[in-house]
């Protein structure tokens, strides 16, 4: 067979295979917006850093987003003390097509530290020791891929 021969086969090998995965797009991005509607939903998610609108009572899409942290209310000026953070009552799923790739805390506007996460084999949750010489609110920022920025907060004392 001549290469002019190869060539075109290769060249209709090639746009069947086009053909095939265009028309699994279709149910593809059907099956996407089934399984995460809030996006529609709610567009507004992704235009600004969310928060808790009543942060004893998350309801919807907050139960899954809103960082928690756990730490002490009360902690001695200079003493290292755990803090860890979660994504969500409900610990935020992670799987490729819906996951939280970062998370970043704060004391106050002073950045202390981010974790980058993948949907492979991570959760959204970490610790670190947090050493404070005033009293502080705690804030953690996540990032969703699909539901955007959320906050959560908790004031620590320095007694
Ligand atoms: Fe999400």
């Amino acid at each position: 067979m001549d290469s002019k021969h190869s060539y075109r086969r290769e060249f209709l090998a090639k746009g069947l295979w086009a053909t095939a995965g265009l028309l699994a797009l279709g149910p593809l991005k059907a099956a996407f917006a089934e399984n995460y509607p809030a996006s529609k939903a709610e567009p507004d998610l992704l235009a600004r850093v969310n928060r808790a609108k009543d942060p004893e009572n998350l309801q919807g899409v907050e139960v899954g987003h809103v960082p928690q942290i756990k730490s002490p209310r009360t902690v001695k000026a200079g003493e290292p003390f755990e803090v860890e953070v979660m994504v969500g009552q409900k610990l935020h799923e992670m799987i490729p097509v819906h996951y939280i790739d970062w998370i970043d805390l704060y004391a106050g506007e002073l950045f202390l530290t981010k974790i980058i996460l993948t949907p492979h084999l991570t959760q959204p949750v970490f610790k670190t020791m947090v050493v404070l010489k005033t009293s502080a609110v705690l804030r953690a920022v996540e990032h969703c891929n699909i539901h955007g920025l959320w906050e959560g907060s908790k004031q620590v004392e320095v007694v």
